[in-house]
């Protein structure tokens, strides 16, 4: 009977069959240890000189990394056996014999390895990364799924920018330009006009010029917006979500938190209430380190790294100058100069998770934002309707899916946290 490796624990003393590839082996006298992976887990086999058949040892001697078998024999209870079960084998069916595979067993450079994407991802720490990524989106859409969020796919291809227009990739159109979406935040402006509040999930493309340790040029976002939600909800709405995926990461996959040896009693501290302090109270915690961070500018990333480092858990801050933020932020009633924004800093120097706020619900405001910041009106035309007919505040954010699995499994650079990473000069494979 074919068996997933994760499963071997419930077939002690049956006779099984595992489908799978080489990692590694090891030989030790008569006796050889063939440690076989098929994507569920990794498990130890014994095959020892004159139990089988001469095919079998043979086979043992002769398999190389990554080589595809077919395996088979009865599992025994073993507590020195890494995964506590072993397999006694039979038999070893090599599918395929997989000569100088690239990748061996010792450390290699990035720059070794990001060409070889492709296999690097049959590595254990990369394997565990994926299976955390896969359980993270599956948290995030458990948490709006739950509170009767409706999931609207909103356009890749589209007429007009969200996030500004310094980072568009354009698309020939039949001959006109479109972009692919920095967001799906627009269309979500609609869809709660249908449906009250609803989130998307996708790919979201920014051609971003600089190379760092946060970015990506195609990367995913998940994205909520709710219809009468002010500034503060979304800070709760956020909270509540971050704490909800945390937990779901913890519960579900500690193996994989292992593998990439994360200090767990760090994620613990997530806990309510997250703290939140204005851009302004932001500024002077970054001028103690950043002397010359002056008030009104944006952050970067050694400003994030600031307040990411200055507190045990994420961190909302909150009323930005509106000129470092997009023209849609609604202006704070009280100072026209703040907009009622917010982004989450999450802790251990990994930045800005995500961003978000009040949205411009005034139809006139709104189009003296966009003819102030030069936008292409037309384009617009339907997003200054829903304003028209019916509007009401309405409030949402983007949250950066790779940066969040970074924070949680603790490791330095998006491109680890997505199969395929697109960056600047980097789109093989
Ligand atoms: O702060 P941003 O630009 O916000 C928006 O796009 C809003 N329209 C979202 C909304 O309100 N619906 O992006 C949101 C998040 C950031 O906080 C960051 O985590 C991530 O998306 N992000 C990136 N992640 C990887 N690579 C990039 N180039 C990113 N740009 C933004
Ligand atoms: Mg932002």
């Amino acid at each position: 009977m074919h068996v997933y490796i994760e499963d071997i624990g419930k077939h002690e003393g049956e006779e099984i069959t595992v489908k799978g590839w080489l990692y590694n082996k090891r030989s030790s006298g008569k006796v050889r240890f063939v440690l076989i992976r098929d994507g569920t887990g990794i498990v130890q086999s014994v095959v020892a000189k004159g139990d089988n058949d001469d095919k079998t040892f043979d086979a043992a001697d002769r398999i190389s990394q990554e080589s595809s078998i077919i395996l088979r024999g009865t599992v025994r209870k073993d507590e020195r056996a890494p995964g506590g079960y072993e397999i006694v084998a039979t038999d070893i069916e090599v599918l395929q014999l997989a000569q100088d595979y690239p990748i061996t067993p010792k450390e290699h450079s990035i720059e070794y390895l990001l060409p070889l994407r492709h296999l690097w991802l049959r590595s254990k720490k990369q394997n565990a990364i994926l299976r955390i990524r896969h359980e993270l989106i599956k948290a995030c859409r458990d948490f709006f799924d739950n509170r009767g969020f409706i999931n609207t796919d909103t356009p890749i291809l589209t007429p007009a920018s969200v996030e500004g227009t310094t980072t568009l990739f354009p698309v020939d159109y039949y001959g006109d330009k479109v972009y692919l979406a920095q967001s799906g935040q627009l269309y979500n402006e609609a869809t709660i006009g249908a449906l009250g509040k609803v989130y998307c999930f996708g790919p979201t493309f920014r051609a971003e010029k600089s190379k760092t340790r946060r970015h990506l040029t195609e990367f995913w976002m998940l994205e909520p917006e709710v219809a009468f939600l002010d500034l503060d909800g979304v800070m709760d709405l956020a909270e509540d979500m971050t704490v909800f995926i945390v937990e779901q990461i913890l519960n579900k996959k500690m193996t994989e938190l292992e593998t990439l040896e994360r200090d767990i009693t760090k994620l613990k501290k997530v806990k309510k209430p997250f703290p939140r302090i204005t851009y302004k109270e932001a500024v002077t915690i970054i001028q103690e380190k950043c002397k010359d961070f002056k008030y009104g500018d944006d952050f970067g990333a050694p400003h994030e790294t600031v307040i990411s480092e200055s507190h045990e858990k994420p961190v909302f801050v909150h009323h930005f100058p509106a000129g470092v933020k997009a023209f849609y932020m609604k202006r704070d009633p009280g100072d026209d100069s703040l907009s009622l924004s917010v982004d989450m800093i999450g802790p251990e120097g990994i930045g800005e998770l995500m961003g978000g706020g009040q949205r411009e619900d005034d139809y006139d405001t709104l189009l003296k934002r966009i003819k102030e910041r030069k936008l292409p009106e037309d384009a617009y035309q339907w997003y200054l309707d829903l304003r028209k007919y019916g509007t009401c505040p309405h409030s949402g954010f983007g949250l950066g899916i790779e940066r969040t699995i970074a924070w949680i499994c603790g490791i330095n650079h998006v491109r680890e946290t997505i199969a395929f990473p697109r960056m600047l000069e980097k789109v093989y494979p």
